[in-house]
């Protein structure tokens, strides 16, 4: 089939690549000349494991191609997915200024029929929108379609959870557009749901919601385990046992980040009060991350009398490992604050220290994790990092000056970072040494 992806983020250009590797034939359109000139020479824009190859390997054959021009998607693709963003305002409600460029940018140019999809996490109603502003604008009476099939990929599996997913959602209002939707993914091994198109837009969000509710949840829990003296991670595994529960998803830390649970969370909590329901429970969620990170370095400012003048070692830049993407990362409000109160911060990550200079460039770039730890009073670690997790806990002994850990994660293995002399302190366990 042909396709056309209008918005080659991370959503869009995963999406499109796999599309590829199903055999399907690809146009993805993007509005920033500088993206597709760099994806048009195979050159990748964003981390994400197996991406370069993928993009070398279906760009060299001509299975997807890149434009900056709507018209030339509209006219390649009888499905065109719109996978454009969809950023939080400052008063938290979601700004949907691109997708209503591109829907009038679809209407302005179809001249047959077209089913437009919306893959991009929406509020609720946003086909609605799309439909009547396509209906508006079109310049020619042309029939077409809007669906919603909403992704569930996790930024650093994204390409084998778009090619492997456990279920895709296809909200629909026509047969048509509903037969359409199951020829694209007619290859793919996953039970297809079908639904309304206000069910399969909610799906999305309230899956997001409801994660992001758990991680709040045990993040809170981790917050009494500490009073009471349990340890959540013994927690977390008695309780995943239950198959009510699962295992997933319940490890506690400095919160969650990324461009998705934050916005979706606020997202879906300023649409229930445009709908005119009071979501307070997502007030909460949102609330008790802020105070996650916030809390961590509260504690390392007690545990140093003060953060004036410490040499702080930072390891992890990115939301969580395998990713550059540094939106709402809890390491970034960590570095700035830990700035703010007097400290000098060397940051050490794999892909993403460049990313986090940017927003605070006070922080010090560090070469490898053991340079960013020489003579510092503590280290913390926001972002569990393979590389990170390998390290010889002896090795990072002799460069500390103070030998004093903070596991924003519960991922070091704390017996040997205490035999290399190490006070370990973690989210909801009790302080080791
Ligand atoms: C999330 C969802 O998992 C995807 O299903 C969804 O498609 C995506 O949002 C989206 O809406 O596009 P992602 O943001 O890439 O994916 O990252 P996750 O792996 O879900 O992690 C989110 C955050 O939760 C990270 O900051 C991670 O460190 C944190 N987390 C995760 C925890 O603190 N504890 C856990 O047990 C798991």
């Amino acid at each position: 089939m042909k396709i056309t992806i209008i918005g080659s983020g991370h959503v869009g250009l995963v999406s499109g690549l796999c599309f590829a590797e199903k055999g399907h034939q690809v146009l993805c359109i993007d509005h920033d000349a500088d993206k597709v000139a760099k994806l048009t020479a195979l050159k990748p824009t964003f981390h994400e494991p197996g991406l370069e190859a993928m993009l070398k390997k279906h760009g060299a054959s001509g299975a997807i191609k890149f434009s900056t021009s709507t018209a030339e998607g509209v006219a390649f693709g009888e499905t065109i997915f719109v996978c454009v963003s969809t950023p939080s305002m400052p008063d938290g409600n979601v700004d949907m200024r691109f997708f209503e460029a591109v829907s009038r940018g679809i209407a302005e140019t179809m001249t047959e029929y077209r089913l437009i999809i919306e893959k991009s996490t929406v509020p609720i109603q946003t086909s609605e929108h799309m439909r009547r502003t396509i209906e508006r604008y079109a310049t020619k009476d042309v029939p077409f379609d809007v669906a919603s099939n909403p992704e569930f990929l996790r930024e650093g599996a994204a390409i084998q959870d778009t090619l492997h997913p456990d279920r895709i959602i296809i909200g629909t209002n026509s047969a048509r557009a509903e037969k359409l939707l199951r020829e694209v993914y007619a290859d793919f091994d996953a039970p297809i749901v079908a639904t309304s198109i206000p069910s399969s837009e909610m799906i999305k969000l309230a899956s997001n919601a409801f994660l992001a509710t758990r991680l709040s949840f045990m993040n809170a829990i981790a917050r009494v385990c500490e009073l009471g003296g349990a340890d959540v991670d013994e927690v977390a595994r008695g309780m995943g046992l239950d198959p009510r529960i699962g295992p997933h998803f319940l490890k506690a830390g400095i919160g969650y980040g990324g461009s998705c649970f934050p916005k979706d969370v606020e997202g879906l909590y300023h649409v229930s009060a445009a709908l005119g329901y009071d979501f307070e429970l997502l007030g909460e969620v949102q609330d008790i991350n802020e105070d996650q990170w916030l809390y961590f370095v509260d504690r390392l400012e007690r545990e140093l009398w003060t953060l004036n003048g410490k040499k702080i070692a930072l390891w992890g830049a990115s939301f969580k490992p395998h990713t550059d993407d540094i939106r709402d990362a809890p390491s970034v409000k960590i570095a700035r604050e830990l700035v703010a109160r007097g400290a000098s911060v060397h940051v050490s990550d794999p892909v993403a220290i460049e990313h986090l200079r940017r927003e605070v460039p006070e922080a010090i770039a560090e070469a490898t994790p053991l340079a960013a730890c020489q003579s510092a009073d503590a280290l913390l670690l926001a972002t569990e990092w393979p590389q990170f997790l390998d390290i010889d806990p002896q090795e990072v002994a002799k460069a500390m000056r103070v030998r004093l850990a903070f596991d924003g994660r519960n991922a070091l293995d704390r017996a040997r970072w205490v035999e290399a002399g190490f006070e370990v302190h973690s989210v909801g366990r009790k302080v080791q040494r």
